[in-house]
């Protein structure tokens, strides 16, 4: 084992999460095993059945952006979504293919089910009634423990497909995100229509980087003012 990975080990396992900054530990603390464990942490997400446009101000106001490379502000694509025409889709891209990145690997494997959350409050926040949370094809644990989790989550599991993606480095662009999912090439276009207008099967698309939901579940649970406490003004994390 080299030395990083020694180190890294020793940070997450043995010593407990002390010695991680605070944005990550947000992120990563997850409560012993499953379910139970994720309720006991982060306590019951809030209810929300109706509270979209709420949900989508207090996104605006706790400043959240991308953390899929390009920091587009999330509120903004929020807006966008729920202001499109027919049945609204959001998908999770967890596909992270770029070289000797993991931390969209290492937040699904150890915390799946606040990403699940942050696709609930997306959901609610465009009005979609589906969900899709895509993964690189040979990602097996991180496929393992989102199916894990979804197997506790009965009800939401419906609503939540998984899916797996091929391992290549432009499939998590998401319009070739997008059309992998609906059934074509997972090559980019980079031109219009973009996924929020016409997205997968046609229908007006979120596609949120997993980090992003995982912030997204924490700003609905504490708020804005909760998240804006670490960070820059403009940049909050
Ligand atoms: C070549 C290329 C590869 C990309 N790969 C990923 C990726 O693996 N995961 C990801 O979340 N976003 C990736 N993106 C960005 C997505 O197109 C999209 O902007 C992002 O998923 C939106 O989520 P966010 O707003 O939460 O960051 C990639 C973009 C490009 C141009």
């Amino acid at each position: 084992m080299s030395t990083a990975a020694a180190v890294e080990l020793e940070v997450v396992g043995t010593r407990g999460l002390a010695l991680v900054p605070a944005p990550v530990q947000r992120l990563l603390s997850a409560g012993p095993g499953g379910w139970a464990g994720h309720v006991e942490r982060h306590g019951p997400l809030p209810h929300l059945p109706g509270r979209s446009e709420a949900i989508r101000a207090v996104v605006a106001e706790s400043g959240l952006t991308g953390r899929g490379g390009a920091g587009f502000p999330t509120a903004a694509k929020l807006a966008a979504v729920a202001a499109g025409r027919g049945g609204a889709v959001v998908v999770a891209n967890g596909t992270e293919g770029e070289p000797a990145s993991a931390k969209d690997k290492v937040l699904l494997s150890r915390n799946p089910h606040l990403v699940l959350d942050g696709v609930l409050v997306a959901m609610e926040a465009v009005n979609a009634e589906e969900a899709l949370v895509a993964v690189a094809r040979d990602d097996d644990r991180s496929h393992t423990c989102l199916e894990a989790a979804l197997r506790e989550r009965r009800r939401e599991a419906r609503r939540i497909r998984l899916a797996r993606v091929p391992d290549r480095f432009v499939a998590g662009e998401e319009s070739a995100l997008v059309h992998w999912l609906s059934g074509g090439e997972a090559k980019p276009t980079f031109k219009p229509p973009r996924p929020f207008e016409r997205g997968v099967n046609g229908r007006p698309t979120l596609v949120q980087n997993v980090e992003t939901l995982a912030n997204l579940a924490l700003v609905a649970r504490h708020g804005a003012g909760w998240f804006r406490e670490i960070g820059l003004e403009e940049e909050p994390t």
